[in-house]
């Protein structure tokens, strides 16, 4: 058995004073190393918060999620914190880059948190030219496209060569072209590096991209 991700029927209920939204019922599901897998479903669905569930940002009300066999919830904050920073990386719908660091200092930033072996130079050239954009080191955020500035976001992502990379809906403030772009690099990086990658998405045309789409209506998969 080589699963990358378990959840084993997750569950989970937001308090919100006296009021519960069960954002996710009973779902399982695993992921293979090597996958490219989608999560499709419309707004509410609970796509963010199954992401967030893979990404140890969260823990479920009910249930487990398991990385490379290693239950989340057994681990403390600061075991989640480490996990996230050895195996995954992320990249967001808005891309959440630092406006005033440029592409490089963008890029760097994750080693500086979490230093890795070998050369920090080195690593942020080699993630910038992987997507494409070794002639845009030294421009900020604002001086980017969108799509660019996704490409960044995913660099970033990649820098610590994470096992499992998590999107959460990359390309929704993308023009479709671009869009596709974004998921046609994101699919080389999945073939040439073996990097698993979960990501979210309402757009058919980027779904079908993926190995496998998963279906989430109302908290449950279909
Ligand atoms: N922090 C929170 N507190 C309370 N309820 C929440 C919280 N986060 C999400 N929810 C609720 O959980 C449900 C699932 O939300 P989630 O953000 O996972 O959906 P989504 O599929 O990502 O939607 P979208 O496509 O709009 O991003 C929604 O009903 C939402 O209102
Ligand atoms: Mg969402």
């Amino acid at each position: 058995m080589d699963y990358r991700v378990a959840v084993d029927h997750v569950s989970k209920t937001y308090r919100l004073g006296k009021v519960g939204v069960a954002a996710l019922d009973d779902v399982s599901f695993t992921v293979a190393t090597g996958e490219f897998v989608a999560i499709a479903g419309p707004s509410g669905s609970g796509k963010t918060t199954l992401l967030n569930l893979i990404g140890c940002l969260d823990t479920p009300t009910a249930g487990e999620v398991l990385i490379d066999g290693e239950s989340v919830s057994a681990l403390s904050s600061g075991g989640r914190a480490d996990l996230r920073a050895r195996k995954l990386g992320f990249v967001f719908q808005t891309f959440n880059l630092i406006p005033v660091l440029t592409a490089w200092e963008n890029v760097e930033y994750p080693l500086l948190i979490r230093p890795r072996g070998g050369d920090r130079r080195a690593r942020v050239s080699a993630a910038l030219e992987q997507v494409g954009l070794g002639d845009r080191a030294r421009h900020r955020p604002p001086e980017l496209s969108g799509g660019q500035q996704q490409r960044v976001a995913i660099a970033r992502a990649l820098v610590g060569e994470p096992a499992l990379v998590l999107a959460d809906e990359p390309t929704a403030n993308l023009d479709s072209a671009t869009g596709r772009d974004i998921v046609e690099l994101m699919r080389r990086l999945n073939r040439e590096r073996d990097v698993t990658f979960v990501f979210s998405t309402h757009d058919p045309r980027i779904m079908s991209a993926a190995d496998r789409v998963l279906e989430i209506s109302d908290g449950r998969l279909r």
